[in-house]
């Protein structure tokens, strides 16, 4: 290996360990392997054509200040060890280095890494992910042909329907089909119980995105971001809703190339502000609902794949006998009848044996789901708010749980 090519490996090797500390919260150790990435930096630089060496320099010095940075809990770095424009090392007129909080508001809102999931990992909504397809990917990958006919991409949709039946995993898988990069943040992350705050986390994911060519953003736990601005909310919360309003009307970038989509998961979509309902906002909302029996069968399938299942189990007999449950607990039905051989084989050392269908049974027994409780609460809840016929699909979808 050339020297050059080392030095770059070493380089890389640096920058994913200082990420990793980053995330982990290990500051110190963070800033170490930052100081080691501009020092590999600056040795590139030497070994480099003179038009290369000042962009190399460059990078090498911002990461110096983020090293420093961090040693002192005034920086914060993306995940992508990216600095936000506006932070870094921030000095007061004295010149005194001002101890801001350190990056712990916006460590892990943002994904560096794309998921790896596809849309074919996901049992049934074929219809949920035409609809995906055609405002979120189909934008970003045939640009051109909204342009010619006219279309306006963009917009956001809204996820909404029962726990645990793949919400969050479509967005992912929704991200991983598009090459736009993506910005994905937690309702519960982002709320801060310094007011003010949020507002400014907000405005970062945006700004994050807005650094992109492309890029998907993705709300997971809507409701606790943007619900009503009136009635019971608290002023804070009010301020920032209208902060995603204004953030989402300043995303169209018009005739540029650039490209932004929007995408929420909600279980209580009634609860998400009217005014980010409204055209040009979220004005799609997609319902996912628990898995029909063929759902049932594929995600037993994924799931079941890599154990060794008894040939007396039969697949379809268990879809039937798993309706009424949710994707999630589906999947933890498999880990449970796994954990009853594998618990015989480790505790009482008995020889290596097949997961049986009594294994099934047996944790069916005593398996409860979330969504006898929550169907009811959600039509109650629904109804209160004189929204039914916006949200219908989602009282049919509990009517027929009613019924199975
Ligand atoms: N349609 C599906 N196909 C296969 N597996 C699924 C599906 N839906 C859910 N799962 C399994 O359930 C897990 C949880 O799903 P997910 O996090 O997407 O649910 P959710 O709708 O976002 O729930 P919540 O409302 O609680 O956030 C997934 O990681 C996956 O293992
Ligand atoms: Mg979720």
């Amino acid at each position: 290996m050339e020297l050059r090519d080392a030095v770059q490996a070493e380089y890389k090797k640096s920058l994913n360990l200082a990420r990793r500390h980053y995330d982990e919260g290990s500051m110190a150790k963070a800033s170490v392997e930052y100081l080691k990435c501009a020092k590999f930096l600056e040795h590139l630089a030497d070994m480099s054509p003179r038009d290369k060496r000042k962009e190399l320099l460059d990078r090498s010095k911002k990461f110096r200040e983020i090293a420093e940075g961090l040693k002192e809990g005034t920086v914060k770095v993306y995940t992508d060890g990216m600095i936000p424009p506006e932070e870094g090392v921030k000095k007061t007129p004295g010149g005194r280095i001002e101890k801001e909080k350190t990056g712990e508001r916006v460590k892990g809102l943002i994904l560096a890494e794309k998921p790896k999931i596809r849309f074919s990992d996901i049992a049934g909504l074929a219809r949920v992910k035409e609809n995906i397809k055609e405002a979120i990917v189909y934008p970003f990958k045939y640009p051109e042909e909204y342009e010619y006919f006219g279309v306006k991409p963009g917009g956001g949709i809204l996820l909404y329907g029962p726990p645990g039946c793949g919400k969050t995993m479509l967005a992912a898988a929704a991200a991983a089909e598009s090459d736009a990069a993506f910005v994905s943040l937690k309702g519960s992350d982002i709320k801060d119980k310094y007011v003010g705050e949020s507002e400014k986390n907000i405005k970062e994911i945006f700004n994050v995105a807005r650094s992109y060519e492309k890029a998907m953003l993705f709300f997971d736990e809507f409701d606790s971001l943007a619900g009503e601005r009136s009635g019971s909310m608290e002023g804070h919360e009010r301020s920032l809703v209208s902060e995603l309003l204004s953030q989402m009307d300043g995303l169209e970038a018009k005739g540029t190339t650039k490209r932004y989509l929007v995408l929420a998961a909600t279980n209580r979509p009634w609860a998400v502000d009217v005014a980010l309902r409204r055209s040009g906002r979220f004005d799609t909302t997609v319902f996912l609902p628990h898995p029909d029996i063929e759902a049932r069968k594929k995600i037993l399938e994924i799931n079941l794949k890599n154990k060794p299942v008894s040939r007396s189990v039969s697949l379809q007999r268990l879809a039937e006998i798993t309706e009424g449950y949710a994707s999630a607990e589906i999947a933890d039905i498999c880990e449970k009848a796994a954990m009853i051989p594998l618990g015989e084989r480790i505790k009482e050392m008995t020889p290596r044996r097949e997961i049986t269908m009594e294994d099934f049974d047996q944790v069916l027994k005593g398996k409860k789901t979330v969504l006898a409780s929550w169907y009811p609460k959600a039509v109650k809840e629904l109804s209160g708010t004189g929204e039914g016929e916006m949200f219908r699909e989602l009282i049919e979808a509990a009517r027929e749980y009613k019924v199975g």
